[in-house]
């Protein structure tokens, strides 16, 4: 089983990656340890920026994203009960989408399915090899506990926060760059129709909370809590009762509620790898590095990635094919993926400042004093106050400029 790019993760960062590809006439197969299933089931952030809207019509999945998603040309930052709007379009000319990430995953899945690409789901035991070498492979057991093994040039590590393909960059190569946060968000997803025509982050006396929305008749909310919080130890009305304390002042908004359908309680990281390839391996995604999802920035971060990498790929293999050709002795130059590295992680720090500023202008810190949150009132005052602060959070929140097609 030999294809040109073998990618661990079947998640949104590798599947993008395996049909971008195939666009250019690069085969790949794609190993998964979760079920298609589990993956669509799981609730992840809901914010696109425009050029990820833009990559998955790129990537011929489809158009619901543009039929069921939802365009949001600003949103509403709240503090002690006072709204303000940022109005993206008018301050920097881009709107967000509102489209869930467990569907951008379906529609991924389902067009690389139909297109006959190669995936495995539900695999166990999964081993890279060789990425020192010029012959790296992917081996696995298959849902049915069949022996598997994938021979590649290059092997794309898309497996997530809780990366393996990430470990085998060596140490003595590797940096990583973390951060914790004293708190975490509790995730509630509840049938009731949305509070408010935008999203809604709120800060106040009790913390943070987050206003979202799936549909008519589903709403997404977060709100600040401890790291070691159990979800059963909070009853329907105790949520709503906190969240709606959050908003509440002189612009409180009534939550809109109903029978709580999920709860999770999602943990809070700043992670950076350093760099994102080794050999003939490369990173994208959660795997290289994880954000807060104060700033909604994950999966705009794994498909910016993607964009970086796709052109690399295609000018790395075509090296290789060169120098054999030409029966060259010397190793394949690596130096497309090393290019790779450096000009997505400079975005990766962009948007690691832009989550981490954005988390704490809007949570409180357990314990901090009544200066801290004087201050933090300061500073939204002025962002919101200024057209200027307005428009950083704007371009920052809908993906700065768009990155030049290559
Ligand atoms: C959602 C999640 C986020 O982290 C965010 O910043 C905005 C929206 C969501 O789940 O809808």
């Amino acid at each position: 089983n030999r294809v040109d790019v073998g990618i661990v993760g079947g998640g949104p960062a590798g599947l993008m990656t395996a049909l971008l590809l195939k666009r250019r006439g690069i085969s790949a197969a794609v190993v998964e340890r979760r079920s298609h299933g589990e993956i669509r089931r799981t609730q992840r952030a809901g914010i696109l920026e425009a050029p990820t809207v833009d990559m998955l019509v790129e990537a011929e999945v489809g158009s619901r994203v543009l039929t069921d998603g939802h365009e949001h040309e600003g949103t509403v930052l709240s503090f002690d009960g006072v709204q303000h709007r940022i109005d993206f379009q008018e301050l920097v000319g881009r709107s967000v989408w509102l489209y869930p990430q467990n569907e951008v995953f379906h529609d991924l899945a389902t067009a690389w399915e139909r297109e006959g690409g190669q995936i495995h789901w539900s695999v166990q035991e999964v081993g890279v090899h060789g990425v020192d070498s010029d012959q790296p492979s992917i081996t696995f057991l298959d849902a049915q506990g069949q022996a598997g093994r994938i021979e590649a040039d290059l092997i794309v590590g898309a497996d997530g926060s809780r990366s393996m393909c990430r470990r085998l960059i060596p140490e003595d190569v590797r940096t990583d760059y973390f951060t914790t946060y004293p708190f975490a968000w509790f995730g509630i997803l509840c049938d009731a129709p949305p509070t408010a025509p935008e999203l809604i982050y709120a800060n106040s006396e009790v913390g943070f909370a987050l206003i979202s929305q799936r549909n008519e008749s589903v709403q997404r909310m977060y709100f600040q809590c401890d790291p070691e919080t159990k979800p059963a130890d909070w009853s329907d009305a105790a949520i709503f009762d906190h969240i709606q304390q959050v908003l509440g002042g002189p612009d409180a908004v009534n939550l809109k509620r109903g029978p709580i359908i999920e709860k999770t309680v999602l943990p809070f990281r700043s992670y950076v790898c350093d760099p994102m390839t080794f050999g003939r391996l490369v990173l994208a995604g959660d795997a290289g590095h994880t954000v807060p999802p104060t700033g909604a920035k994950g999966l705009n971060l794994a498909f910016s990635d993607v964009r970086a990498l796709v052109p690399r790929v295609e000018e790395f293999l075509t090296g290789l094919r060169q120098a054999a050709e030409a029966e060259a002795d010397a190793p394949a130059s690596t130096a497309p993926l090393e290019r790779y590295s450096r000009t997505t992680l400079d975005r990766v720090w962009k948007a690691q400042n832009f989550s981490y500023w954005a988390t704490n202008l809007l949570h409180r810190q357990p314990g901090e004093n009544e200066f801290a949150q004087r201050r933090r009132r300061g500073e939204f005052d002025a962002i919101t106050g200024s057209v200027h602060g307005q428009a950083y959070f704007a371009d920052s929140y809908t993906g700065w400029s768009a990155p030049s097609p290559n």
